[in-house]
Formats: C-alpha cells, structure tokens, sequence
C-alpha cells in the first residue's frame, strides 16, 4: 500500500532511499524522490546512499563514477539534505549491502525477476548482453532497505515495483527461517509529480540516460537553460483546460501542469484554477520563471560544494561510518537465523 509521508509520521520509523550516481541529476529526482527526502528528514530516522554499486550494473568509466559519486552528493547537500541530521554516504562503502543483496539472491525466486518492467526496458532487444547485476539488481536495492529494516522508503513511482519484490523478499526470509527479523517497508510516493515525464514527449518518463538533453531540466542548468528548455517543451495548441478530467488524454499539458504544482507545493487543481483558459505563451513564462527559482539556488550552491572534494568525502565517510554500524547488527542476526554463524 502507498502512504503520504503525513500517514508515516504515525507510526515513527526508519526512511532509507537511495540515487545512482550516473550523471546529472534532474527535475524528475527532485520532485519525485529528493523533495520529499528533505522533508522527511525533520520527523524521521533518515538514511540516504548514493547507490554507486546499482550504477556498476551497466558501464561506467572510472573516473566518472568517481565525479559522479561527489556530484550526486553535493547535488543531495544543495538540495536541503543535512548530514547533520541525515546519514549520508555511498554504497560501496558498506559493505553490509552486497553481503545481504548475495544473501537475498538465494531468497529471490527466478519467477519475481522475470517480472521487473525496469529489467526489460534497460536491458533493451540485446537482453543476453546484460550483466548479471542489472538483472539482479531488485535484490540489492532490498538489502539496502533492509539491512538497515528501514519501514519507509521515499521513491518515484518507477521504484514501486521494486519495492514490492523488497517486501516479497522479507515476507519469504522471515517465512524461511521463522522470524520476525525483517519489516515489510512501505514505499513513500508523492502525490503531485511522482512520475515526471519527458518535455519532448510526454508518454516517457524524464531521464538521465536519454541521450537528448533536452528533455530534462538538470539541477546543474543555468537560468537560461532552464527558460529555454520550458519555452521549447512539447504541448499542444489548445489553452490549459480549467478540470483536471480534461488533462487526461494531453500528456504534455498533464506534465507541465504536475511539475507547475510540484514546485510550487500546490495540487494540479490549484494550477488549473489560476491558469485553466489560458494558453502556453501565458503559461510556460511563469513556469520558466518557478522553475529558476527553485533549482537556480541549487545548482549555485552545488557548484559552491564542487570546489573542495575533501569535504564532499569527509561527509561521504562519516555517513559510512554511521551507516556501518546500523547495519552490521543487523547483518550478524541474519547470519545468526541462517546457520552462518554460531
Ligand atoms: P535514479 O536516478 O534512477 O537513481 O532515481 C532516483 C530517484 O528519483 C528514485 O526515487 C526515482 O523513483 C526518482 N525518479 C527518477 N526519475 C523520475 C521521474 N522522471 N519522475 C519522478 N521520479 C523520478
Ligand atoms: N533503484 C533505485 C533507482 O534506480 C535506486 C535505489 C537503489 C534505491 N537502492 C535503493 C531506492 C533503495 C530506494 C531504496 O532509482
């Protein structure tokens, strides 16, 4: 079942999320998953990794995994995570994660696998040319959540397939061995803008990897990027309609109304009450303009952070050191049930 964040709040748990460190991160991030990462953080235990050893599913080049790795963290910084109150860190770093993740490879059945819509899309026609990793990747993103038996997990609606199979996996362990070991977490998904789609077309969703530019807004665009992007986003010749039913079939305007309400906090109804009949040229300007405002500051103080890598990594390895030892517990009473360990 999907919660808001609000319903979370009651029964006071632990967050964990993660992001790839593959490139820039975009607007589909921040509304969909970061925003909401930074709110949470008031009320909640929160956990926050840089996913690198999910990025190694497909190729990357060493020295940009290394920039990446430091970019992402100092785009979560920028963003309103605070490494005072959050754990912050990267992956590899623990090594609890792959531990649990080979751990759940012999909990995971072929069968839920075979299901993962994500697996078919990246893994594309060439399908006998994946990695193993890109294939068995649902089970590390369970260990992740799990090895800290975090309740609540903050994602875009993309992920909740995989959080579905995050639960399979603790119902199953807990089965197997008879224990109440693992929760069954619940994922986080914002109302407004949890799928963010593309703005050259709206029926495919905003991302890193499409290899037009632009179709994102990245948090790294200047304010003259950003403008330009929005004045040239696909919609279409009709005015904004004044009922949210009437968006249904205009996927362009549908997106371009969900990011408007995304960034100003507001609901889609809200955007169509102050812009339903009137058109693009009068709309997109002052979406361009919120825009500015909100991811503006953000890439300015990123690239502020960017200037000294020593303290991007002094952040990266306490949060390490924090998040080890959360886990390594937990860890212990795995292989403690499983006959791994006297
Ligand atoms: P990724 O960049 O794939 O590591 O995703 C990091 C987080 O951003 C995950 O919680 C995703 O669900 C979320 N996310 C990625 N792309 C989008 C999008 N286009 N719209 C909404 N959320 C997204
Ligand atoms: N699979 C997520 C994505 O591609 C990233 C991720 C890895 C994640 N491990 C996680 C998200 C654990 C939430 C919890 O966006």
């Amino acid at each position: 079942m999907t919660q808001t964040a609000s319903q979370a709040s009651g029964n006071q748990g632990r967050i964990f999320s993660g992001v790839q460190p593959t490139g820039n991160l975009h607007l589909g991030n921040y509304l969909g998953a970061i925003k909401n990462w930074v709110a949470l953080q008031n009320d909640f235990d929160c956990i926050y990794c840089v996913v690198d050893l999910h990025a190694i599913t497909v190729p990357q080049v060493p020295d940009q995994l290394r920039q990446s790795i430091r970019e992402v963290t100092a785009c979560l910084i920028a963003s309103g995570i605070d490494p005072e109150k959050s754990v912050l860190f990267n992956q590899s770093a623990v090594p609890h994660h792959a531990e649990l993740g080979w751990i759940f490879n012999c909990v995971a059945r072929l069968g839920w696998l075979n299901r993962m819509t994500q697996f078919k899309e990246k893994a594309g026609k060439n399908r006998e040319n994946a990695t193993v990793g890109l294939y068995s990747y649902p089970t590390l993103m369970a260990a992740d959540i799990l090895v800290y038996k975090a309740t609540h997990v903050p994602v875009g609606d993309d992920q909740k397939q995989h959080l579905e199979l995050t639960r399979d996996i603790a119902v199953a362990f807990n089965s197997m061995f008879e224990t109440e070991l693992f929760p069954t977490p619940e994922p986080l998904i914002q109302k407004t803008a949890a799928r963010v789609m593309s703005l050259r077309d709206g029926n495919s969703k905003m991302s890193k990897s499409d290899t037009s530019d632009a179709t994102r807004i990245n948090l790294t665009d200047s304010a003259e990027e950003i403008a330009r992007k929005i004045k040239k986003a696909k919609t279409d010749p009709e005015p904004l309609p004044e009922t949210i039913e009437l968006l249904e079939a205009r996927a362009e305007a549908r997106n371009l109304v969900g990011i408007y309400a995304g960034l100003a906090g507001c609901s889609q109804e809200d955007v169509l009450t102050e812009f339903g009949g009137r058109g693009f040229g009068e709309f997109k300007p002052k979406l361009a303009d919120l825009a500015v405002e909100v991811i503006a500051p953000i890439s300015t103080e990123m690239n502020r952070l960017l200037a000294d890598h020593g303290a991007i990594d002094a952040v990266l390895a306490s949060g390490a050191e924090q998040a080890a030892a959360l886990s390594e517990p937990v860890l212990s009473e795995v292989k403690a049930v499983m006959g791994l360990k006297g």
